[in-house]
């Protein structure tokens, strides 16, 4: 029996052709056609400029260079999130906050937010910037953030790494403020195996993040550098499976909300599992369908329900552990985090890729079910 895992590549089928031009005209290195189409296209698929990066971790580093984070600052980060929406803050040299989410779509808490800049404006040391990540392929209820944000001038970058095809009042993910990055990793909506995207309202933030992720070479003959940089660039192969990918990019979107929704029809009856929230405030993708577990309704345990699944060739993993409750962040400020931990706690993620056929997901369905307590038994019955 083969094993189903969380969420994997699937490819269109014109990434193929795509990368073998690139290796028939020789272009494999971090210049070439490829890399110049997939941002010109990007571009018009989000309507932003866009400049493509070896990772998405490398466009939020770049992202909050732009923003002129350095040494000393503090930057707010919402805790329930991967550890790569807060490292770049600390490749800068400053220091994260990071602050609870709201249940309504386990995002960035807005009244949290609003209450800690009034009390850091108070003390008269803002913040530098603030993330706002796009959990799971939802977007945060942006309109209260840009307005407490907008209030003392705080700028904002987008973590939309998981958030690609999701929308917030019809608007795309990415758009929402100045800045934004995109992962392709290998588990993300679309893939180019690894890499990322950094999109600007500013074409000149862009064109500056292009010059630092080529080492900040400058344009003459010998070799002469004023400015650091990085070695960020994507290649034009990896650019190739982009292109490719971006092509199926709608139809991804609709087979992972179709996964989600076929799981949550088929667990309506069985107690204590809930699909995360769907916010009314736009279209999430589902990327990963995620769901809150509630252990004493359901019958067992989130991890006793991951190992079951793991015993059953399906592979299954707990929502992000907060940034609070990991060590490498145990001196940090947090606010609240009380409900990041409870829905860390119980948060379970199903496998969700858009190759996910209804066989598989048959099977996943069969063996949630097999552990969940019947309906008309007692609550108080054999809980593991
Ligand atoms: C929320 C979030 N931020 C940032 C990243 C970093 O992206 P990458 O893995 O492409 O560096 C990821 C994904 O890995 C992510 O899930």
């Amino acid at each position: 029996m083969n094993r189903i895992l969380l969420s994997v590549p699937h490819m269109g089928g014109a990434e193929q052709r795509y990368v073998e031009e690139a290796f028939a005209t020789n272009w494999l290195s971090t210049v070439g056609p490829n890399i110049d189409a997939f941002e010109r296209e990007f571009e018009v698929k989000i309507g932003r400029p866009a400049v493509a990066l070896g990772s998405g971790t490398a466009a939020m580093h770049l992202g909050l260079r732009l923003l002129g984070v350095g040494p000393g600052d503090e930057v707010v980060v919402p805790t329930l999130t991967f550890v790569a929406s807060v490292n770049p803050v600390s490749y800068l040299g400053a220091t994260p906050i990071l602050v609870d989410s709201e249940r309504a779509s386990w995002n960035l808490d807005p009244e949290l937010l609003a209450e800690l800049l009034a009390a850091r404006a108070r003390r008269g040391k803002l913040p530098k910037a603030v993330v706002v990540v796009h959990l799971y392929g939802q977007t945060a209820d942006m309109d209260p953030i840009l307005a407490a944000c907008a209030r003392w001038g705080v700028p904002v970058l987008e973590d939309a790494a998981e958030a690609l095809g999701a929308t917030y009042k019809g608007r795309p993910a990415g758009t929402l403020a100045p800045l934004a990055a995109f992962s392709f990793n290998g588990n993300k909506i679309i893939t180019t195996t690894g890499g990322g995207m950094l999109v600007a309202e500013d074409r000149s933030l862009i064109d500056r993040a292009r010059y630092w992720s080529t080492q900040a070479r400058e344009p003459r003959l010998e070799y002469h550098h004023v400015d650091m940089g990085y070695n960020y660039r994507m290649s034009n192969v990896l650019a190739g499976i982009g292109r490719g990918q971006l092509e199926v990019l709608d139809e991804r979107v609709r087979a992972r909300r179709q996964v989600a929704f076929r799981y949550r029809d088929a667990f309506a009856e069985l107690p204590g599992l809930q699909l995360m929230p769907q916010a009314p405030w736009g279209v999430h993708t589902n990327w990963l369908s995620v769901f809150s577990l509630d252990e004493r309704a359901f019958g067992c345990s989130r991890d006793a329900l991951i190992a079951h699944l793991d015993a059953e060739g399906v592979e299954s993993r707990p929502v992000w552990k907060p940034m609070h409750l990991q060590p490498l962040f145990a001196s940090v400020e947090s606010v609240g985090g009380a409900v990041a931990e409870e829905l860390y706690r119980g948060g379970i993620c199903l496998p969700s890729s858009s190759s996910l056929t209804a066989e598989e997901q048959s099977r996943v369905i069969e063996a949630v079910r097999s552990k969940a307590r019947r309906r008309h038994e007692p609550a108080s019955a054999g809980s593991t």
